[in-house]
This record gives C-alpha cells, structure tokens and sequence, in this order.
C-alpha cells in the first residue's frame, strides 16, 4: 500500500478516482445528493482535485489542451499537481474532516499515481516521500468502463472536443487503475452500467462507512 496520512480526524473523506469520462463526476453527484439528504447541506464538502492552484497554470494547460508534450517535462506536472494536493489537504481538506464533516472529493493522489505508472515513471520516491502529507482516503469509489467506452462517451461530449487525447495512455492510465484498485483496496463500481445500478454499491459502500455514525 501507498503510504499516506492517517485519517484520525472526525470527518469522513471520500473520494471518486477512474479514467477521464469513466463516471466519477456522475457518481459524485449521485453520492453528494445522497448523503446531504441524510446528514444535511452543512455536513457535506465537495472538493475537486487538482484544484486551480495547479489547474489555472500554463503548465497543466498545455498538458491537457496541447499536442506538443515533447516540451513537457512529466516530472515536472507532477511536482505542480503534487504541490498542489498536498496543500489542499492542509488548506481545506484536513481543516473539515477535524470539524467532523463529511468530505467528497473529485480525484484524487491516485489520479497521480495511475498517471505516472502509466507512463513509465515507476520509481518516484520523492513522490511518494512528499505524499505522506496526504491523507488516506476512508473509502475510495473507482468508477472504471472499459477504456474504449470511456473514450467514447469523453468523444460524445461537446466541450471537450479542444481537449488533447491520448487514447494509448487512457488506456495504460485504466490498467494502472485496476491495479491500484487491488493493492489500495479501492471499492469499484461497474459505471458501464447505469448511474442508478452502479449507485447501489456506493449505497452500499457508504452504509458501511458511515454506520453508527449519524
Ligand atoms: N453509469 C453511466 N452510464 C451511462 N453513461 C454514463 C454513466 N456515467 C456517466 N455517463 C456519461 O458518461 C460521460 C462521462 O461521465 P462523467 O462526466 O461523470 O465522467 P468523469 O469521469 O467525471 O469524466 P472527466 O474525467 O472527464 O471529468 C457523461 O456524458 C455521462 O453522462
Ligand atoms: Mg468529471
């Protein structure tokens, strides 16, 4: 396992991994209607990762947005995206899981992690050295289809036709989930599937989590 923060706060923190168009932001939504009806609005925090801190550079706009990755150097983004999720957790994240709420986040390190396997860079102690600052997710939803039908429905989409796809990667980016999906401990849902029919194991999921805890 990847060594991470305790999470001994009083919150919860869970968060939505997978591929581009594999359905967290979906299953996200599904989760936070879910449990503001059960816990209420203030409980609920919804949080993005990365956030614009590392989002609004020209750096990750030329990664998403721009054909020409020779000019990029990866370890590079990942020093920006890492720097950019370690002070999340410090800045927001932590701060409201000590208030006891109930945090839900929209990727996560993970994205990261499957990112950096996935091309190639395997042996990053520094990262995984700077990672211990980040908190352990108390469940982890990974919403996974099969790359070709991710890469259908993120074609489907109107505003993402500007967007630079690298299908190959997409592809190595969904094994490097299903692994970590194992060794994590990840709870995955089937999001070939109907949001509704995939839903009943985040249910399910949270039930367990949250039990007792109300
Ligand atoms: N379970 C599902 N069944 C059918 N279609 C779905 C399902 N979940 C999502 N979709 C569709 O697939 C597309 C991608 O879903 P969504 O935006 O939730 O993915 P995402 O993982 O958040 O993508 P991104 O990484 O680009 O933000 C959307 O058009 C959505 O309507
Ligand atoms: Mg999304």
């Amino acid at each position: 396992m990847i060594k991470l923060g305790k999470q001994k706060y009083a919150g919860k923190l869970i968060v939505f991994e997978g591929t581009d168009g594999a359905g967290k932001t979906t299953m996200l939504e599904k989760t936070v209607a879910y449990l503001r009806e059960r816990y209420g609005e203030n409980r609920i925090i919804v949080q993005k990762q990365p956030t614009d801190l590392s989002r609004k550079t020209k750096l990750f706009q030329k990664m998403m947005y721009c054909s020409r990755h020779d000019e990029i150097n990866y370890r590079a983004v990942q020093l920006l995206t890492l720097s950019d999720r370690v002070q999340h957790n410090s800045e927001i994240i932590i701060p409201a899981l000590k208030e006891g709420k109930i945090v839900v986040c929209d990727r996560y390190i993970y994205t990261s992690v499957a990112n950096m396997f996935a091309r190639g860079y395997r042996h990053e102690k520094w990262f995984f050295d700077a990672a211990k600052e980040i908190v352990r997710p108390d469940v982890t939803f990974l919403a996974y289809v099969p790359p070709e039908l991710a890469i259908e429905r993120i074609k489907a989409r109107p505003d993402e036709c500007t967007r630079h796809l690298n299908e190959p990667l997409l592809h190595n980016v969904s094994k490097e989930f299903l692994r970590l999906s194992k060794s994590e401990k990840f709870v995955k849902l089937d999001t070939s599937q109907p949001p509704e029919t995939a839903f009943e194991s985040v249910k399910n999921a949270l039930t367990a989590l949250t039990e007792g805890n109300r």
